[in-house]
């Protein structure tokens, strides 16, 4: 692509050439098609826009030194996709499908795959909505797949540099037992107050609580959390939170790098004892924390003074970043290289 300044983007939409698409119609998934509309028409009566019934992904690909793509756990979100349609009654998407689809879209839309040198990345937003109409709330009998795809740039404007973070005990983002664990339009609608608020006071995001007892850490807005201490790397678990596939990878690195891994709940107040604390996925990466203010409590929690990302939080990242970009090994097998 002439005339892009690829290191200067952002993440936001970007028109790109096309998308590809797949239709469930009379019990069954048909053809994947090429489009180059960004509009969709559909039913005014469609589950998607009256009942939420709907669920999305995100995944990156990478252009290499050797000027391969590759693109990242894309299995995984494949089946995440899967157990999102389990969780609000979607017709699931078959995995080989998605993963043909994806690799089609990157490949129709090749000339948007940043450089190797611009450390900016290709975004694959998936997309799964109930088209049929239903006025009752029950489930669609019609969905529609589509992938897209778009360059971007960090999520958080300011990169591999630390930001605050704000608790704000007056809002949840999902129960205990309802939808948090799958990647759902809901939870992201329940995120959009708080989460301006947090942007209008300087926060980059919300740290959510348990919705029940408010004592543990669930994630962050966009995000999962992870804090260090002791050569641990500690995260969360929860039944209301996302389960990332970057946390995912991010505990098998710190293993393989020597590190323990605990995967429990975590206690607000423990906060105090990391050294080291961060956002991660697959819009964040790894964005470390500056601090974070426990707003109606008056507590802040400060983990770095100078913007400076911490010692083990930067290994974690650069890791991470290698494996992507392939200048090191994937011992994990990880990558799926666009052929
Ligand atoms: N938590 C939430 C609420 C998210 O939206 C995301 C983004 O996908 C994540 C966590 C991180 O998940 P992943 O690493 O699979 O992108
Ligand atoms: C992602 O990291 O892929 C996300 O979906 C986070 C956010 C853009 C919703």
């Amino acid at each position: 692509m002439k005339n892009m300044d690829w290191s200067s983007l952002g993440f936001g939409y970007l028109k790109t050439d096309y998308n590809v698409r797949c239709y469930f119609r009379d019990g069954k998934w048909g053809e994947l098609e090429i489009s180059s509309s960004e509009t969709i028409n559909m039913h005014m009566a469609a589950t998607c826009l009256h009942y939420g019934q709907e669920a999305f992904e995100g995944l990156k690909a990478f252009k290499g030194k050797d000027g391969k793509i590759r693109i990242f756990r894309l299995e995984e979100n494949a089946k995440r996709l899967q157990s999102s349609c389990d969780g609000i009654l979607m017709e699931k998407f078959p995995v080989e499908k998605f993963n043909e689809a994806v690799i089609k879209t990157i490949k129709l839309n090749e000339r948007f795959v940043p450089p190797y040198e611009s450390g900016a990345s290709l975004y694959i937003r998936p997309l799964l909505v109930g088209t049929g109409p239903q006025i009752g709330v029950s489930p669609a009998n019609e969905y529609l797949f589509i992938v897209f795809v778009m360059p971007v740039g960090p999520y958080f404007k300011e990169g591999f540099k630390t930001t605050p973070v704000c608790i704000l005990r007056e809002y949840d983002r999902a129960a205990p037992l309802g939808t948090g664990t799958y990647k759902v339009g809901g939870n992201y609608a329940a995120s959009l107050v708080p989460g301006q608020k947090a942007h209008d006071m300087g926060y980059s995001a919300v740290l959510y609580l348990d919705a029940k007892e408010k004592k543990y850490i669930d994630e962050c807005g966009p995000a999962n959390f992870f804090g260090i201490k002791n050569n641990t790397y500690v995260t969360p678990e929860s039944t209301s939170i996302l389960p990332s596939i970057t946390n995912k990878s991010l505990i098998q690195i710190a293993e393989s790098m020597g590190m323990k891994v605990e995967r429990r709940q975590v206690p607000v107040e423990e906060l105090s004892t990391f050294e080291e604390a961060g956002m991660c996925g697959t819009a964040a990466v790894i964005s470390p924390i500056e601090r974070i203010d426990d707003l109606n409590e008056e507590k802040t929690y400060t983990f770095s003074k100078d913007g400076t990302p911490g010692k083990i939080s930067e290994k974690l990242y650069r890791k991470l970043r290698a494996i992507q970009y392939g200048d090191e090994p994937d011992p994990f097998g990880w990558i799926t290289v666009v052929e």
